[in-house]
């Protein structure tokens, strides 16, 4: 028998309260029971964005709140300034070329983090609608700093929106949509939320709403008008993903139940114990500016064979780990450390780590990763 942990940076693990919750027998969308339901997981969401605003559920993964945002705010021929540090700041610039947008791309080196003043200078140049960024680059480890972004965006080129990626930033730190002035902020149930994949969010703000009545891009499934229209009567426009919204309601709970500032608080506890355990196995961490709470992106020592680790891990320690993206494959490997996990998860991955690393050849002091974890848990 193994036990199995999973412990990439999404999917995430799911809690079996909430697995029962989507085991129930199927209930039907246009009933009484529906709308009382997605009243109550509405209210959450607000919660979980400390905005009164709507946020919008889709039935899709997260890059389909992606491309609804790009949507829905600019028209063809727009000229939409991204981030491009990592796998899903690419991931913008594909969604807006397949839009025709005018896409002016910040090449930023992947683990770093945006530098400001290059925002600020792409801004002056002028005529951007929008601009495109992860809050939390989860094939990096890096996070750009959308807060200081929006402010940046505000002084320049006050009616440019910023579009933030949060898929593995909201419900991790402390993102305030509303109070820091971003326009459109997107995330998805299999992170934070401690679902399976499946369902995206949206929110906007008035500003970004405004913008939404009359952009020109084609939407159909994805026009978030016609979804703000459904949801604030607590349905939605199309069959919603009837299971994972019951499953939402209990994640929710369980959040609310946690509070958010404990929730920021033990994401930052279980990324500072992993960091502090890596250090001491003499691996390297690889983002170098802003690092995220969601997940620890590892450099892979010299003369290791990097595709390796995340293979054996999965293999004969049953942990499940990410491997890098892109040109980053084999140069990195990643452990998540959001949503429904704790220090008990950390301490099992950091341990087969630890043998998995020296069946590599990889020369550590044995037990100094888990010493060095549990310093950290228990300041
Ligand atoms: C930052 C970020 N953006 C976008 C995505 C894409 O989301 P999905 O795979 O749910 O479409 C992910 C998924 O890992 C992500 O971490």
């Amino acid at each position: 028998m193994r036990k199995y942990h999973l412990l990439a940076p999404g999917p995430t693990p799911v809690p079996p309260r909430v697995l029962e919750a989507m085991a129930r027998p199927l209930m039907h969308h246009r009933t009484k029971e529906f709308e009382a339901l997605f009243e109550e997981v509405r209210s959450g969401l607000s919660w979980l964005y400390q905005s009164e605003g709507d946020v919008i559920m889709l039935a899709a993964s997260g890059s389909g709140g992606m491309e609804a945002s790009a949507a829905n705010l600019l028209s063809p021929g727009d000229s939409a300034l991204v981030v491009e540090g990592g796998k899903f700041g690419e991931r913008w610039v594909e969604i807006c070329r397949a839009y025709g947008f005018e896409t002016d791309v910040i090449s930023v080196e992947w683990g770093r983090s945006v530098d400001l003043g290059e925002v600020e200078s792409r801004l002056r140049a002028g005529g951007h609608r929008a601009v495109f960024v992860q809050a939390s680059e989860t094939s990096t480890g890096a996070k750009h700093d959308v807060r200081q972004l929006a402010e940046v965006v505000r002084r320049t080129s006050p009616d440019t929106l910023v579009v933030a990626d949060a898929i593995t930033a909201l419900g991790v730190y402390d993102l305030r949509p509303e109070e820091w002035d971003l326009d459109a902020v997107i995330t998805g149930s299999q992170k934070a939320l401690m679902l399976p994949p499946g369902l995206a969010f949206v929110w906007l703000s008035e500003r970004a709403w405004a913008v939404a009545e009359k952009a020109g891009s084609p939407r159909f499934y994805f026009d978030l008008r016609i979804e703000r229209k459904s949801q604030a009567k607590n349905t939605t426009a199309w069959t919603p993903a009837i299971s994972l919204v019951e499953g939402l309601r209990v994640a929710l709970e369980m959040m609310r139940g946690e509070g958010l500032e404990n929730i920021f608080a033990r994401h930052a506890r279980l990324a500072g114990g992993m960091r502090s355990a890596l250090r001491a196995q003499g691996l390297g961490i690889f983002p170098r500016d802003l690092l995220s709470e969601s997940v620890s992106a590892v450099s892979v020592p010299e003369g290791i064979d990097g595709k390796a680790i995340p293979r054996l891990m999965q293999n004969e320690q049953g942990i499940t780990i990410a491997g890098g993206q892109g040109h980053l494959s084999g140069k990195i490997f990643r452990i998540g450390h959001m949503g429904y996990v704790d220090e008990s998860d950390m301490l099992a991955a950091i341990g087969g780590l630890e043998r998995v690393l020296s069946s590599l050849g990889h020369e550590l002091e044995k037990g100094a990763g888990l010493t060095a974890a549990q310093e950290e848990f228990g300041r």
